[in-house]
């Protein structure tokens, strides 16, 4: 598939006014997705768990403007309050994805959006407010385009979600998305993600990932610059070549439940991330003390507990901590007692592995 088969039929009819929510969630990856090209095309392919609790519910209303004109028109709440600084991001998202929703200079928007995670926790609202975005205006062009399928419908969504942030496009389905071209997937895409394809182990059923909220600061540098500076990176091509190879041995452990596999591909995964931040140019380092101290600690009840409890993180300090659901009685009793306390405020987040967005 190319960009150009996003592109839709014309439309017969624009219906005059009407309303749409969805609520859509975040994601985790194992496999990280860090450096893209031009048209937010990953660098390397990328694996998610779709996450259940970390969800943004985002509701469109829509009315035909009296006249077309070549301007977006929209007025952007976020939880009830009008949000001036985001409509930039909005407006840019617009701009990209008009060229696969040409209906949307139809129209004036009132897009009222909320998120069920604490404002500002450091948790990234990115994926889960642009796939509800893209999954409100994709349920807008269903009533004018009817016939589309759910696999197409999804597919598009992932694909417009893509546009607004790469990582949004893992958003739309669950529990487990891959985006971006591999040879050990079949259906792999560098436009879209897709539902892993493949058998998964039932010991990833119901799979936890409670989020230690470390620092909820603004971030000294966001994904955009992070992924700028994959650009010349002394070593970007070991580490496109290694995302391969992990997502590869990653298919193996999902097939057969190796959860000794799974913690040394996760963990590696996420240093690996934070590794590049730390030799890129200009460097940086997004982890705080209390992210090592909790790294410690889980790697010390890892080894006396004999359970399967790892750690993972995003592009910040935050913590997350996955386990099976059949260890959940061990871990997260030692979460509350040892780890809390490293999370500001004692704030954390109790999510798992979840099935994708749905229509409200
Ligand atoms: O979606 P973006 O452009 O904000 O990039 C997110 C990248 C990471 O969260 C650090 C990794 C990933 O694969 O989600």
């Amino acid at each position: 598939m190319s960009e150009k088969d996003f592109i839709p039929a014309p439309y017969t009819t624009l219906k005059e006014e009407g309303s749409v929510t969805y609520s859509s969630p975040s994601n985790i990856a194992l496999v990280k997705y860090w450096g893209k090209r031009e048209n937010q095309i990953p660098a390397n392919p990328s694996i998610s768990f779709t996450l259940a609790a970390c969800v943004t519910k985002t509701c469109v209303h829509y009315k035909k403007k009296a006249q077309h004109s070549d301007e977006f028109s929209f007025d952007l709440l976020f939880e009830g309050e009008a949000k001036e600084e985001f409509k930039p991001k909005i407006n840019t998202f617009l701009k990209r994805i008009v060229a696969y929703l040409p209906f949307l200079k139809d129209y004036h928007f009132i897009i009222n959006t909320s998120n069920s995670f604490p404002h500002s926790s450091g948790i990234a609202s990115s994926a889960s407010g642009m796939s509800a975005l893209a999954l409100c205006f994709m349920e807008m062009e269903k009533t004018f385009l009817p016939n589309i399928t759910t696999n197409d419908f999804n597919r598009k969504v992932s694909f417009l979600s893509r546009l607004g942030s790469g990582s949004a496009c893992r958003s739309i389905e669950g529990p487990l998305v891959q985006w971006g071209e591999t040879s050990s997937i079949k259906g792999s895409s560098n436009l879209y993600g897709i539902k892993y394809p493949y058998e998964v182990h039932e010991i990833f059923n119901n799979f936890h990932d409670t989020i230690l909220l470390v620092d909820k600061g603004e971030k000294q540098v966001s994904s955009t610059v992070g992924h700028e500076l994959m650009h010349g990176h002394p070593f970007a091509t070991q580490r496109f070549d290694q995302a391969h190879t992990n997502l590869e041995k990653l298919g193996k452990v999902l097939a057969d439940g190796n959860l000794i596999d799974f913690i040394s591909i996760v963990e590696s995964e996420a240093l690996t991330l934070h590794a590049m931040m730390m030799t890129s140019n200009p460097y940086f380092i997004l982890m705080k003390p209390n992210t090592l101290s909790i790294i410690n600690e889980i790697w010390k009840f890892r080894e006396e507990s004999n359970t399967h409890v790892c750690f993972t993180l995003d592009a910040g300090a935050n913590v997350h901590v996955l386990y099976p659901e059949n260890e959940k009685d061990v871990v997260f009793p030692f979460i509350k007692e040892k780890l809390v306390p490293f999370c500001q405020n004692g704030q954390y987040i109790c999510d798992r592995i979840g099935l994708g967005a749905k229509k409200l």
